[in-house]
């Protein structure tokens, strides 16, 4: 089977993370979480005392951790030098400071070369999921997808993930982030022109991985 690269972008909410792994699983490809790699590099800013908000200081600490990410969908894995940092990296306050670290272009630059090398390696294949990688990570994917849903939808979806956490209220932090996400300078949210998009308000998370998997297919 030919290697393919698929690139799966869109906000929080839309099912982008349960969708890319499952077609990574179904199609026997390699997976990777790179909303996961900026909140590792966001955990690590927060455990050194480095202020979210100060972009000088987050620039000049950028380079120091060392990010390694598993590409296995059944078991993604993510370590900040050497140490697991899949639970600390799902903490609200990471969480809530994720949008500011990776919207310093230093912060991108990096972690967009470490995204592409990982891609490059992946022998069989790969799944990407984030918010710029048809765009700018990217850009020569053999399949892009942009996943969407009304943010009404996305709310329940996370707090129902969040175990019972207030759907108002995580409407509204979901609502900040993505503004906050769509109209950083650097390589923002946005659908690659040449993305297929699909609306998953009304659909079940199975419905969503057999379309991605069919389209998968007809690029192969
Ligand atoms: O996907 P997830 O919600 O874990 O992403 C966390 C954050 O990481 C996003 O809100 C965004 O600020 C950042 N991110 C990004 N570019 C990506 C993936 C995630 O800026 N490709």
């Amino acid at each position: 089977m030919e290697s393919v690269i698929v690139a799966i972008d869109g906000p929080s909410g839309t099912g982008k993370s349960s969708t890319s792994k499952a077609v990574a699983a179904k199609l026997g490809l390699s997976y990777l979480d790179t909303g996961a790699q900026y909140r590792a590099i966001t955990w690590w800013m927060i455990s050194n005392g480095i202020d979210a908000n100060d972009a000088d200081a987050v620039a000049d600490a950028a380079g120091k951790p060392v990010i390694v990410s598993g590409t296995d969908p059944s078991r993604p894995t993510i370590t900040v030098d050497g140490v697991d940092a899949s639970g600390p990296i799902r903490t609200e306050e990471v969480t809530s400071r994720v949008s500011a670290v990776s919207a310093v272009p230093e912060v991108r630059a990096l972690i967009t070369e470490l995204q592409r090398s990982i891609a490059r390696g992946a022998a069989g294949g790969i799944v990407v999921e984030g918010r710029d990688i048809g765009t700018t990570v990217l850009p020569d994917a053999d399949l892009k997808i942009f996943l969407t849903a009304s943010p009404e939808a996305r709310a329940a979806r996370r707090s129902g993930e969040l175990k019972g956490a207030d759907v108002r209220a995580t409407r509204e932090a979901l609502v900040k982030r993505d503004a906050a996400d769509s109209s950083r300078k650097t390589s923002p949210l946005a659908k690659a022109g040449d993305a297929v998009e699909v609306d998953t308000t009304e659909l079940t998370l199975d419905q969503v991985i057999e379309c991605v998997v069919t389209l998968v297919e007809e690029r192969r």
